[in-house]
């Protein structure tokens, strides 16, 4: 693949055009004149057919309330049997504005205030916010490090749960930052954990469909032929996958009668809005035509990762860069060479980057960035190319 003809073709200038990523750098860095790979979205267009659906849409005129049609659900549902062998049926998939309003709601949904949640550090932030936002108690069992490989101690874990009285565990799958692509054994132990001590499982699938070579993405609802289904709220979107999060349209899925009758009381009582007419439009042509277009950006996504790594294994070998397993963001950790209480200034100040960076992701993961990946490989070169020079010239090389 020409990647430079690919991002020529593809990629656009989003500043000025109100994103979040690229016009809040004031108001969220204190600096307007970053270059940002911070926020999960990407400088690449989506693909045609979900363009071409939106201006048939807009060119109608008319925006009044939506309804779901069959071939909405028909294309969801293909492909998620096809990717990622999941089967569903209407009963089991309730709409949304967004993955991180479901977790909120399937905290207050399942738990009353004060129940103890956990989650696995270093994790996305949000998680955080819907734990201690609602009045819960926030409970961690951090992941192990190797070397830049994360993993779950299951020991650790089943016991916070069980000296903190757990009733929830939101998990993150695959793992955002560190890039885990959790395996069916793990998923399993996990769960079979979870199941033993009455925990309510929140699995946040945002990211599946971007899983590399050999890394298989397998789905909590998948996990030993169906068995945690009855414990299992499954959150997605096409969102992630076809850089639609502005559209604001996500899924909640829901196997279990009773979990989905208690959800729907949930969301009765508080007054939701059932669904976004842009956000089907949008989503549903991406899932019936978008493949191709996926393909492409997760070679791009690849491309930059190998680019990246590669040069600091030549220029600075002390730099651990995380196996990219899932995800389109890369977890670095600068600790070699820069002091992690530096970090943070460090990449914006001297390298001029707005990067996510580790504290925000765990209290333990100073001198830790997370680079998105899903850009333009000129701005990955140019944010590689400043962070070698800046901390060669730290070194006084
Ligand atoms: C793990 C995870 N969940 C949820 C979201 C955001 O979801 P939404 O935009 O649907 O609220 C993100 C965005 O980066 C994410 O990484």
């Amino acid at each position: 693949m020409d990647f430079e003809k690919f991002c020529r073709e593809n990629c656009v200038e989003r500043r000025g055009t109100g994103t979040l990523k690229w016009d809040s750098l004031q108001e969220i860095f204190g600096d307007a004149d970053l270059l940002p790979l911070w926020v999960a979205d990407m400088e690449i267009q989506s693909p045609a057919v979900v363009r071409e659906a939106l201006t048939e849409r807009v060119k109608h005129g008319v925006f009044g309330y939506g309804k779901v049609e069959d071939e909405y659900f028909d294309s969801f549902f293909a492909w998620q049997k096809k990717h990622h062998n999941v089967e569903l049926a209407k009963e089991n998939v309730r709409f949304a504005t967004g993955v991180v309003g479901s977790l909120y709601a399937a905290v207050r949904a399942y738990t009353k205030e004060e129940a103890s949640v956990i989650i696995c550090p270093p994790v996305y932030y949000p998680f955080y916010d819907a734990i201690l936002n609602t009045g819960r108690k926030l409970v961690t069992c951090e992941l192990d490090n190797d070397h830049g490989y994360y993993s779950l101690d299951f020991e650790k874990f089943e016991k916070e749960i069980v000296d903190n009285k757990v009733e929830m565990f939101i998990l993150c799958s695959p793992h955002n930052p560190v890039s885990r692509v959790w395996s069916e054994e793990e998923l399993d132990t996990m769960f079979s954990i979870c199941r033993k001590h009455g925990v309510l499982v929140v699995s946040d699938e945002i990211h599946q469909d971007f899983t590399y070579e050999g890394k298989p993405f397998v789905s909590s609802a998948c996990v030993k032929g169906g068995e945690y289904k009855d414990i299992l709220i499954t959150l997605n979107s096409g969102s992630k996958t076809f850089n639609l999060a502005g559209l604001i349209h996500s899924h909640v899925i829901i196997f279990d009668g009773k979990l989905m009758e208690a959800y729907d009381a949930y969301i009765k009582g508080i007054g939701s809005p059932e669904v976004n007419l842009m956000g089907i439009t949008g989503m549903g042509a991406a899932f019936r035509g978008g493949e191709e277009w996926l393909s492409d950006v997760k070679a791009l996504i690849l491309h930059n990762y190998d680019y990246m790594k590669q040069e600091f294994a030549r220029e600075l070998p002390e730099v651990i860069v995380t196996p990219l397993e899932g995800t389109y963001l890369s977890w670095i950790d600068l600790k070699g060479y820069v002091p992690g209480d530096e970090t943070a200034r460090f990449i914006q100040d001297k390298c001029r980057l707005a990067c996510d960076v580790g504290e925000w992701f765990s209290v333990m993961a100073q001198g830790y960035i997370r680079i998105n990946l899903a850009t333009d490989t000129k701005n990955i070169k140019t944010a590689v190319a400043s962070i070698i020079n800046n901390i060669k010239e730290r070194l006084g090389e």
